[in-house]
């Protein structure tokens, strides 16, 4: 149960960020991968981008990757060096890859043809050198939630396998293009590893068609997408990477002097953080009692959009004497306050009894939370507070 001491006494609802926890997870990580000295850990600031996060991993050595300039000048910022920096996307406009060319990013993750042919354009136009690797789809199946699922053969992401030789003899013909190598990512929050052992197969098939051609590679990309626990967060705090990465170094037959890089999102800052939220109402409807809170999928999305669970805590109720009333339970819908149906955190929900002004959490909450918030509703967004 998260500790109600260390909460700051503002509006709710607000998220929380455990640094400390951040700290022991970027440690472990470090463990694991710092005796490869080819390898480079870039951590996906799409999964949380509070600068004050951002600013932490860099400083921890952690390279970034990135789906948007916005995203690169936020790694940037941070002080991620541009040369740790990847830049993927299905989608990057004209605007983006002229200033991440100019900003000297280490490579683009192109995922077309016709994504190559505008970089190659506008690398030409800036008299400049664009490094790309091809994002391929590797048509490896993961057992995860249908909506973050990517590399199937029907997901929009990469580019087919069977392309692969062709698209990188093109890249070769392209004067200011410079082709460093292959980018793969299979979906999010996996947790077998057999899917990861899955993709390493793949990749080394690959790799076996591209020598067979006469083309090298310097850099495997393989993603990220390493799961966490949220049923039980306090008891794997931190995921495991150990295996995590053991099953890279196992199952990937890398070449002469390639470099491997990984690309963590959720894995590395989903724990450490919390939607903290205040009970508004205990409502008792015909067949159920609803605990509505005044923080909604505005700001914490994934239950609504992707039927995904987050363990919900009565922190207040914990911290009431031990009363009756406190060991008692009831069972609740855990609902916001948006005008939509969907809006809901959990259902047929064990909590303690639940009473208006208590403080409840939304655990799990440190990755595609606060930066998947919205504005519907005219409601504010979520601010972001590091743990006291
Ligand atoms: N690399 C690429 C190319 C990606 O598309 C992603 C995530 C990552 C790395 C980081 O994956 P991670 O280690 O976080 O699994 N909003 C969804 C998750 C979407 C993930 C999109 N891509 C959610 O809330 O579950």
């Amino acid at each position: 149960m998260l500790d109600i001491t260390h909460l700051p006494r503002v509006q709710t609802p607000y998220y929380i960020y455990d640094t400390a926890l951040l700290a022991r997870t970027l440690d472990a990580i470090k463990a694991e991968t710092c005796t490869h000295d080819h390898w480079h850990v870039h951590y996906a600031v799409k999964a949380n981008a509070h600068p004050d996060i951002l600013r932490q991993i860099a400083a921890a050595g952690f390279g970034a990757d990135c789906v948007s300039f916005g995203e690169v000048q936020a790694a940037l910022d941070a002080g991620f060096p541009a040369s740790e920096i990847v830049f993927a996307g299905v989608g990057k406009a004209d605007w983006e890859i002229r200033k991440a060319l100019k900003a000297d990013i280490a490579m683009f993750n192109v995922e077309s043809l016709e994504e190559l042919e505008v970089i190659h354009e506008i690398a030409t136009l800036l008299n400049t050198r664009a490094r790309v690797s091809f994002r391929i789809n590797p048509d490896v199946g993961a057992h995860t939630l249908a909506h973050i699922t990517t590399g199937k053969a029907e997901n929009k992401f990469g580019i087919a396998k069977e392309d692969m030789v062709r698209v990188v003899r093109e890249a070769q013909q392209m004067a200011r293009i410079d082709f460093t190598g292959l980018h793969f990512h299979i979906g999010s929050q996996l947790l077998e590893m057999d899917d990861f052992v899955a993709l390493c197969t793949r990749i080394n098939e690959l790799q076996d068609e591209l020598e067979a051609a006469g083309l090298h590679a310097d850099n495997i990309n393989v993603g990220g997408g390493l799961g966490i626990d949220y049923e039980a967060p306090d008891t794997h705090p931190v995921p495991d990477f150990k295996a995590y990465f053991q099953t890279f170094a196992a199952g990937l037959r890398l070449r002469a002097g390639q470099q491997l890089h990984f690309e963590l999102g959720r894995s590395v800052v989903a724990q450490m953080g919390s939607l903290i939220t205040r009970v508004l109402y205990v409502k008792h409807g015909t067949s159920k009692h609803f605990v509505i809170v005044d923080a909604g999928f505005t700001d914490l999305i994934r239950p609504a959009f992707y039927g995904a669970y987050h363990k919900v805590e009565n922190l207040s109720a914990a911290s009431r004497t031990a009363s009756q009333e406190a060991t008692e339970e009831n069972i609740y819908d855990v609902v916001g306050p948006i005008c939509e149906s969907s809006d809901v955190f959990v259902t047929d929900y064990a909590l303690p009894a639940t009473r208006r002004g208590d403080l409840i959490a939304l655990r799990s909450a440190g990755a595609y939370g606060e930066i998947m918030a919205s504005r519907y509703n005219c409601r504010e967004l979520p601010k972001g507070y590091l743990m006291e």
